[in-house]
């Protein structure tokens, strides 16, 4: 017999879809399901995440909330594990008891950098800063509570539009007047659009997956190599030049020191990262780039 979440129609399965932390960045591409926020379900008080769940009795749960600065997440270790890890086995012991799938957002900050090519899921985790360590005992929690769950990990998410966006590509698209910037290089990751991410996991749900995916835009670019991917979506002049990691390093310890952050899959393939970025850049900042 099928489990509840398998074989659903799409327009049944979305609407039972329960999304934790649908505030943040990613929760701009859930515009379907039970939206829940920090103020209507915080994961960290397993009461309310058992009142919500049996209020609404979701099929599927999508776990997007989580503590995900690094540089805060590295300042304050127990508030990072209380969000990550005991937020996550809250979740998954209440998606349990209302017979839910879970789906677990996780990332390649599980594994230790040393690898030179892309990380693939069966690649052995070795966390090295908080963020990373909270982030693989949410993935021990889920994987070994609900065998039928998804853990799906992803890099250098991107999204959100000018309202959402805080990070890198803002932070570049934001300075295109400048005659040149500085960008730290070395180091490679895999440039996700959050749109393209959701859509993969309704997709995995659809399909009754289970198990570990890497769920990332093709490639394996530097952070030049995207923002001078930026600067040519945009059409500008700007000179990116390549800046030393070191002294991002000394700023913010422990923050930026993984190497290869990149993520492959031996099971789906997403569009590659540039075809994603401009399609972020060319309908999401549309308009709003001197
Ligand atoms: N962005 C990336 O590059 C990336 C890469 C790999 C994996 N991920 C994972 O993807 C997921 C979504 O990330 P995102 O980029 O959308 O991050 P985000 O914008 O920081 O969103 C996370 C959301 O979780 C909420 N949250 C934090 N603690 C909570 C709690 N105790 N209870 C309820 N909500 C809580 C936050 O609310 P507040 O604003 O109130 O704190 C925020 O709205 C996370 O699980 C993250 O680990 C992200």
């Amino acid at each position: 017999m099928a489990t509840p979440h398998q074989g659903l129609s799409m327009s049944t399965s979305r609407d039972k879809i329960l999304i934790t932390g649908a505030g943040g960045m990613l929760g701009s591409y859930t515009d379907f399901g039970i939206q829940t926020t920090r103020d209507t379900l915080n994961v960290e008080d397993l009461a309310q995440v058992r009142v919500v769940f049996a209020k609404h009795k979701p099929s599927v749960i999508f776990h997007f909330a989580a503590a995900t600065n690094l540089v805060e997440c590295e300042k304050d270790p127990p508030g990072t594990y209380r969000a990550n890890a005991v937020g996550t086995y809250n979740v998954a012991l209440a998606a349990r008891e209302v017979g839910a799938k879970l789906v677990y957002v996780s990332t390649s900050a599980v594994f230790d950098g040393k690898k030179e090519a892309p990380y693939v899921e069966n690649d052995i985790p070795n966390p090295q800063n908080h963020y990373g360590h909270s982030k693989y005992m949410g993935e021990l929690v889920v994987l070994g509570m609900l065998p039928d769950a998804i853990v799906a990990r992803t890099c250098w998410m991107f999204g959100g539009g000018p309202d959402k966006d805080h990070k890198f590509i803002a932070n570049i698209l934001k300075q295109l007047e400048k005659s040149k910037i500085d960008v730290i290089g070395g180091k490679r990751g895999s440039p996700t659009y959050g749109k393209d991410f959701v859509e993969t996991l309704v997709d995995l749900v659809e399909k009754g997956e289970r198990g570990v995916f890497h769920v990332g835009n093709e490639g394996a670019p530097t952070r030049v190599d995207i923002a001078r991917e930026i600067v040519k979506i945009a059409g500008a002049k700007t000179e990116i030049v390549e800046a030393d990691a070191a002294v991002f390093e000394k700023q913010y310890p422990g923050a930026g020191a993984r190497g290869n952050e990149s993520i492959a899959s031996t099971k789906i393939t997403l569009r590659p990262w540039q075809e994603a970025l401009q399609e972020y850049i060319g309908t999401e900042w549309k308009g709003l780039i001197k």
